[in-house]
C-alpha cells in the first residue's frame, strides 16, 4: 500500500498569461506528467522562447523525474502550448521515445470549428490524430502507482478535461487538476463565450467538480489575483463550495448562466487567442515551413 504522500505536485506559473503549469509526480517509480506548459510568444515580434518550458525540464532534471505524459485540459486561447518541444526533451542517454501529448476526444469539435475559422487547407486540416491519445470520460493513464482519471468537464471549451488524482492508496481521488473550470473562489470561473463553449454545460461540469470529497485538492488552470492578493493555484472542494463568488452552494444553474453570460459579454478577446489557437488545436505546432523555411501565422480578419 502506497502513502497518501506518495505523490508530488509542482506549480509554475506563468505572469504574463496568469497561466499555471503542474508536475505531477510519483513518489515511488519517479515518472511524471506534466499538465498545460506555455511556449512563451511574443506578438509583437512574433518570436517563440522556451523560457518557461525549460523551467520544467530543469525541475525534471533536478528531481530526477521521467516524463511519460504531456497532458493537456484544452486547446487554450490564451497562451501557445510547449507541449511539442517539451515530450522530446528527455535525459541525455534515454532511448525511450517522446511523452505522448494527451487531451479530451471532443478536441476534434474544436478543431472543426477553428479550421474552418483560419481556413485551413486539407494538407493542415486539424483531426484528432494531431494528439497521441485522445481520452474519453473515465479513461485511467496510469503514472506508477498513480491513476489519472479524465473528468469531462464541458462549458468552457466542449473539450475540457479535468485530471483526478487517486494514489492507488485507497482514499480515492485526492486532488484534480480542474482546467478551465472554476477559478481560485475569490476570482469565480472560466469564461464561456468562445465558439462552443456553453455556460450551462461549465455549471453541470463544475457541480461534478464540486461533488468529489471535501478535502479534495484542486488545482486551477489559471490564476488573475485581485490586487494585493499572491497569485495563487490550491484550492480544495469545502472551500470552493462555501466561498467561490460565482458558484457557491445556493447558486443555482439560471443564476449561473445569467451571471456567466451578462460577464462573458463584458470580456475582450485574450490577447493572444488567433495566435494561439490555431497552434493549439494541432498539439502545439507550429504551421508548416515553406520551401524557405519560414513559417507563418494566420490572422483571419471579422471571423470572431
Ligand atoms: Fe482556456
Amino acid at each position: 500500500m502506497t502513502s497518501p504522500t506518495a505523490f508530488g505536485v509542482r506549480a509554475f506559473f506563468d505572469e504574463v498569461t496568469g497561466t499555471v503549469s503542474y508536475v505531477l509526480h510519483d513518489g515511488a517509480s519517479r515518472e511524471a506528467a506534466v499538465i498545460d506548459p506555455v511556449w512563451d510568444f511574443d506578438a509583437k515580434s512574433g518570436r517563440t522562447s522556451t523560457v518557461s518550458a525549460q523551467r520544467i525540464v530543469d525541475y525534471l532534471q533536478a528531481q530526477q523525474l521521467d516524463l511519460r505524459w504531456v497532458l493537456e485540459t484544452h486547446a487554450h486561447a490564451d497562451h501557445l502550448s510547449a507541449a511539442q518541444w517539451l515530450r522530446t526533451q528527455v535525459p541525455a542517454g534515454t532511448v525511450r521515445t517522446a511523452a505522448p501529448v494527451v487531451i479530451g476526444q471532443q478536441i476534434t469539435a474544436v478543431q472543426k470549428v477553428f479550421g474552418g475559422i483560419y481556413a485551413m487547407d486539407d494538407s493542415i486540416a486539424p483531426q484528432g490524430r494531431d494528439f497521441d491519445r485522445l481520452l474519453a470520460d473515465g479513461d485511467v493513464l496510469q503514472l506508477g502507482a498513480i491513476g489519472i482519471r479524465a473528468l469531462s468537464v464541458p462549458g468552457h471549451t466542449p473539450a475540457d478535461l479535468a485530471y483526478a488524482v487517486d494514489d492507488g492508496s485507497g482514499s480515492g481521488v485526492s486532488a484534480i487538476f480542474v482546467g478551465d473550470t472554476l477559478f481560485m473562489p475569490d476570482v469565480g470561473t472560466a469564461r464561456c463565450d468562445f465558439p462552443g463553449g456553453d455556460a450551462h454545460q461549465l455549471y453541470r461540469s463544475i457541480r461534478k467538480l464540486l461533488a468529489h470529497a471535501s478535502h479534495t485538492a484542486l488545482y486551477v488552470c489559471h490564476d488573475y489575483p485581485p490586487a494585493g492578493r499572491a497569485p495563487a493555484w490550491r484550492s480544495t472542494v469545502a472551500e470552493q463550495r462555501a466561498h467561490n463568488v460565482h458558484v457557491h452552494d445556493g447558486i443555482d444553474e439560471a443564476a449561473f448562466v445569467a451571471m456567466r453570460q451578462a460577464r462573458d459579454a463584458t470580456l475582450a478577446m485574450p490577447q493572444l487567442m488567433l495566435p494561439s489557437v490555431q497552434v493549439n488545436i494541432r498539439a502545439g505546432r507550429l504551421p508548416d515551413a515553406d520551401a524557405q523555411g519560414r513559417r507563418f501565422l494566420k490572422l483571419p480578419v471579422n471571423a470572431l
